[in-house]
């Protein structure tokens, strides 16, 4: 997950936040201009669950009389007739009739929900309704909301951590991050299984790999190779007698390299051949032809300008292994 804003950043904006929100309370009464007594508290409206973290950090902030209450909405439908449509889940305890009430919101993202508690907090006869929150996600606004204190813009992302969730999860991260998907276990233990399942072959009856590769690599019941090149095994150095000599090298090759897996020439599903040379296309097919006899897997034949120790032609298998046949 990308880290949006960092626990420290988080905690210094929400002390802020409240420093302002304490000013703005400091007085109350007849033309506001005496300290705010403890029975006229402001009544701060957290809305269930995702401000609860914000909430309580804002408040430990604050030295107004301040009492505390929630609400919890369900949004119904997102597209269509019931667009927008923000119902009360868990209502207010507290009446709120003739007090100053600060909405405490995690995040304004279309803003349908504050919009709807706004409304709901004016009809019951709020002295004041103020909106204070954390987030604010312009980009996604559909509705136009007046936001009194606002802690962050956010990017049009889905956001997690400090109370906001993806499927119930990631509410507690100390940070606000982007949510990304993650590898569960499952995935991660199989992903580990395959890996684990992966056997590479060797045989000393084709020349050793000459680089940090495998001869062969079988996995998930299929074998692949390395591309051959006309080397000897035994001397290490490419055979003499041009293309012919080389591409007979090729396929001894690496019949050896699928004998060691315990396939043959009939197992081949697909090959790859690299040619320096397309010219030499009728004498590779004249000895590829021998080597198949009837077998024709699938193949892709090109020319390259180079192969390793100036061969003139490289060639890889891909191979169903034994008992995977059916
Ligand atoms: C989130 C968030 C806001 C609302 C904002 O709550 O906490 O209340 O969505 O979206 P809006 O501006 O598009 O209306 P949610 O319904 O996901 O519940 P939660 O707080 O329990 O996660």
């Amino acid at each position: 997950m990308r880290v949006l804003i960092a626990a420290p950043e988080l905690l210094r904006r929400v002390a802020e936040l409240a420093a302002l929100v304490d000013a703005d309370y400091r007085l109350a009464g007849a033309g506001g201009g005496s300290p705010r007594p403890p029975a006229d508290p402001l009544v701060a409206v957290g809305v269930l669950k995702g401000s609860v973290f914000f909430l309580a950090d804002l408040l430990k902030h604050l030295t107004v009389p301040v009492a505390v209450d929630f609400l919890q909405t369900a949004s119904y439908g997102s597209g269509g007739a019931t667009r927008g449509e923000v119902r009360i889940r868990k209502d207010l305890d507290l009446s709120i009739q003739g007090r100053d009430v600060l909405l405490v919101e995690d995040i304004v993202d279309t803003g349908f929900t504050v919009r709807t508690i706004l409304d709901l907090l004016r009809f019951r006869g709020a002295r004041s309704v103020r909106l204070c929150a954390l987030l604010d996600k312009v980009a996604a606004r559909q509705v136009e909301v007046p936001i009194d204190y606002r802690g962050f813009v956010v990017e049009n992302a889905f956001v997690v951590g400090y109370g906001l969730d993806h499927d119930e999860r990631h509410r507690n991260l100390p940070y606000i991050a982007v949510w990304e998907p993650e590898i569960d276990a499952g995935t991660a233990a199989a992903a580990e299984r395959s890996a684990s399942a992966m056997q590479t072959h060797h045989t000393d009856r084709a020349p050793a790999a000459i680089g940090p590769y495998s001869q062969a690599v079988a996995v998930d019941g299929w074998l692949y190779t390395s591309g051959q090149v006309g080397i000897d095994p035994t001397s290490g150095e490419l055979v003499s007698g041009g293309f012919e000599a080389q591409a007979r090298q090729v396929l001894e090759n690496l019949r050896q390299v699928l004998a060691s897996a315990g396939c043959g020439f009939a197992n081949v599903v697909k090959a790859t051949v690299f040619m320096v040379d397309l010219a030499d296309f009728p004498r590779l097919n004249a000895l590829y032809g021998e080597a198949m006899g009837d077998h024709r897997p699938a193949r892709s034949t090109v020319q390259v300008a180079a192969l390793p120790k100036g061969a003139l032609v490289e060639i890889d298998f891909v191979a169903r292994l034994p008992g995977q046949l059916s």
